[in-house]
């Protein structure tokens, strides 16, 4: 097999094996897919400050994220319905982010519970939450949560109501989901994929189904969850949150000044500079272009995290310098887990972090802390 030098060697091996619906959910976003394509466009126009004859020997990117060492400034994304990239998706994703010493996220929207998941791996992890008008079912999540050590709780809260994708309701996946036939003669190309998710522990939302009453077939569990999210969230809603949690809690989805200020002033331990990868608001700022700004406006009482477009060490490298303590990654992760599983994840953070190393040793950088404004290029 060739080597996978890249994150865009991952994606295309995981657009040959992943079926198309599922590929096409992960790469979309909202609408005429504006704000996605900011996010990397913006990225890429940041240049690095190029520094020669500094001695970069013994370099190293560790650092610590909420106060637990990591291997490099970076922790993986919840992604909804990773076990339907590969089977058994976030197990095997959370295995590779804890060998490699990096903190994983379970999304609400996971095909293995929060219960599977911490049965199958040594250390805790991240949990997400979605806040559905159905309180008490949040409240039993953040116990689970609780009762299986999760060490963080990210709330996210930039998804109150969907931004349509055209992708997905052109594939089927809408509510109830519809399976037609270029479905199935696509999937029938798939037969290792169809073989890794049939094996799987789980086909639905396995932190749904079976906890709600009545919930237990794929069209049931769509609608429910279609008619939950709450468009009367707001900051009161975080306070109980935090309340009910008692953790470190992280707060994603944050684009504008004001609110990154609101979320500082709720005790968070962390907000998350974000636009759900363009999957939200279309028309949105890239969210790299909004970090800044809203890194100059916090103090340091609160940590503050990056998602959006990140698809290379370099990239990760530009957040840093632009104010973020780490960043989540999302697509590049989910492109390993559908060419490779496990491994696959587990090759896409070393890829970040490999390219991390020679990035930091280019710029003249020894250490995570050592990164700021300076390594940026003056253009
Ligand atoms: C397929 C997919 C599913 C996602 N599911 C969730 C989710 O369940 N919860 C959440 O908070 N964010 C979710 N996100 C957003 C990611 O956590 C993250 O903000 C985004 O992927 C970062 O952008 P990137 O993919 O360009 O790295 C999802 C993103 C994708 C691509």
């Amino acid at each position: 097999m060739t080597p996978m030098t890249c994150i865009e060697d991952l994606r295309q091996v995981a657009r040959r094996k992943v079926p198309r619906a599922f590929f096409e959910y992960v790469e979309g976003g909202a609408y005429a897919e504006e704000t996605l394509r900011a996010n990397r466009a913006d990225l890429e126009r940041i240049k690095l400050r190029q520094r020669v004859l500094v001695d970069v020997g013994g370099r190293s990117a560790t650092t610590t994220i909420l106060g637990e060492p990591a291997a490099l400034p970076l922790a993986l994304a919840p992604i909804g319905l990773c076990g339907m990239q590969h089977g058994d998706g976030e197990i095997l994703a959370c295995r590779a982010a804890q060998t490699a010493g990096i903190p994983f996220t379970l999304s609400t929207m996971s095909i293995c519970s929060i219960e599977d998941v911490a049965g199958a791996v040594g250390k805790p992890f991240w949990f997400q939450l979605y806040v559905m008008k159905d309180r008490g079912f949040i409240r039993d999540l953040i116990a689970r949560a609780k009762a299986a050590k999760c060490s963080a709780l990210i709330l996210t809260v930039d998804l109150q109501v969907l931004g349509q994708r055209h992708r997905d309701i052109k594939n089927g996946m809408t509510v109830p989901p519809q399976l037609r036939l270029s479905n199935l003669i696509d999937i029938a190309t798939k037969p290792a994929w169809a073989l890794s998710v049939l094996r799987g522990k789980r086909k639905i939302f396995g932190n749904i189904a079976g906890h709600i009453k009545g919930m237990e077939n794929v069209n049931s569990l769509t609608q429910w969850i279609s008619g939950q999210f709450d468009p009367a969230l707001n900051w009161k809603d975080v306070e109980w949150i935090a309340g009910l949690w008692g953790g470190k809690l992280i707060i994603k989805g944050i684009l504008d000044v004001e609110d990154a200020r609101n979320a500082a002033a709720t005790g968070a331990a962390a907000l998350v500079v974000s636009n759900h990868g363009g999957r939200q608001l279309d028309g949105a700022p890239s969210s790299i272009s909004m970090l800044p700004k809203i890194a100059d406006a916090l103090g340091s009482g609160i940590e503050i995290m990056f998602d959006g477009g990140i698809r290379s060490g370099q990239d990760l490298f530009r957040a840093l310098a632009l104010g973020a303590r780490a960043c989540l990654s999302g697509r590049a992760y989910i492109y390993g887990l559908g060419a490779a599983g496990e491994p696959g994840v587990a090759r896409a953070i070393e890829i970040i972090k490999n390219e991390l190393d020679v990035t930091m040793a280019l710029t003249g950088v020894k250490t995570v802390a050592e990164i700021g404004r300076q390594n940026i290029a003056a253009v």
